[in-house]
């Protein structure tokens, strides 16, 4: 494990534990990003070589992306981040007033104003769903089936909840909202920012339509590159709300959109990027493959789970094991900004929630409990 560790630079002086804020990049990624600057550079970064070099790189990097979520490249668009891929799904569907997006109480504030504003702008209605409640007790499943009134068409979750480390029964939540009788099909957004690069996934298996991801975060990849799933059947739903010449098939002479998730593609990128998303990609394959990843990534959760159970002054919110790298805890006495602040300068990093509130440590498949044994010391000498 040190020698796979030795990889990520951003570790050597500190103990990591914000994952789900921002992953640190591996060697390879970094190497590789270097690298594709250099040769565009080489070529000249305008010319017929270098257009084909960016079009390969971008079908590269859509498939390699696509096999990690068990989809097809056709079914990927690449964007920057996971609240661009979110603002694609949310603004593409022809609203009509009085439609209803069902929105949970876990969800993330930029993807909750981008929200607010189709409601001021369309006269759609927001019904909120209790989920952060269903944590230790109760079904969100059954939670979201009693919140579908005719008139919705949107249902909007997280895959993992950023807050609590909640993992959801996708699949499960997708069966009850098709058998539900509305007056059209119900789409579902799902909010991808804490699940891909962490949990074993396969799209294609879950039912839902749009997922949005970035590479920044569990994938350990550039800031700057995301993506958003589209399931085929929901593509004629989804109208592009940005278009550029990407979003083109130049193989005809009307040039239309393309007939795949590309037409939501806009205009230039940082293309080097690319390279170190699949790089980054391919330190953790060489590791093991992603139902090994999410194994240990949630040993160490549980790890952390334990130890902190042990420290007095501290309650984690999770009453049973995590599922998730994710593990969020409340202590009982003192300011949490300050806490987290002195743990930063002692080489610990974790954030602050705010809702619920709470302080954040993730895991990684990498992380070592070593780490976790000193944070775990460290916290229980602050807090007491
Ligand atoms: C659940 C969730 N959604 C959205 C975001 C925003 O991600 P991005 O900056 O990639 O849009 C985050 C980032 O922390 C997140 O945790």
């Amino acid at each position: 494990m040190n020698t796979h560790r030795h990889q990520f630079p951003a570790l050597t002086n500190k103990a990591y534990f914000n994952y789900g804020g921002q992953g640190p990049m591996p060697q390879a990624a970094l190497a590789a990003i270097v690298a594709a600057y250099e040769q565009i550079q080489t070529m000249g970064p305008f010319g017929l070589k270098t257009s084909a070099l960016v079009t390969h790189e971008s079908n590269l990097t859509r498939q390699a992306i696509a096999t990690e979520l068990g989809v097809t490249a056709r079914s990927i668009a690449l964007t920057e981040n996971v609240t661009a891929g979110c603002n694609i799904a949310l603004w593409g569907l022809n609203w009509q007033p009085g439609d209803r997006l069902l929105l949970s109480d876990c969800e993330h504030p930029g993807v909750i104003a981008s929200i607010n504003e189709i409601c001021r702008r369309f006269g759609v209605i927001v019904d909120l769903f209790p989920l952060q409640a269903t944590l230790n007790t109760g079904d969100p499943v059954a939670i979201i089936a009693t919140h579908l009134q005719p008139r919705t068409r949107l249902v909007v979750l997280s895959h993992v909840l950023w807050n609590t480390g909640q993992v959801l029964p996708l699949a499960e939540i997708a069966a009850a909202i098709h058998q539900y009788p509305a007056a059209q099909p119900i789409r579902i957004l799902v909010d991808a920012a804490q699940s891909v690069g962490l949990l074993p996934l396969n799209l294609a298996e879950l039912g839902i339509d749009f997922y949005a991801f970035t590479g920044h975060k569990w994938w350990c990849g550039p800031e700057g590159v995301g993506g958003l799933y589209i399931h085929p059947d929901a593509l004629a739903s989804l109208d592009p709300t940005f278009i550029g010449w990407r979003s083109l098939d130049y193989s005809q002479p009307d040039l239309p959109l393309v007939d795949d998730a590309r037409r939501y593609e806009v205009a230039t990128s940082a293309y080097p990027l690319y390279a170190g998303l699949r790089a980054a990609i391919a330190t953790h394959q060489a590791w093991g493959n992603a139902i090994d990843r999410a194994a240990k990534i949630v040993e160490l959760a549980t790890y952390l789970w334990e130890q902190l159970q042990q420290v007095s002054g501290l309650k984690c919110l999770n009453n049973s094991a995590p599922r998730s790298g994710l593990v969020s805890f409340q202590i009982e006495a003192g300011d949490r900004a300050k806490l987290v602040q002195s743990l930063e300068s002692q080489h610990f990093y974790l954030r602050t929630i705010v809702d619920p509130e709470c302080i954040r440590a993730c895991t990684h498949y990498f992380t070592t409990t070593t780490e976790i044994d000193e944070l775990v010391q460290c916290l229980g000498k602050m807090i007491n």
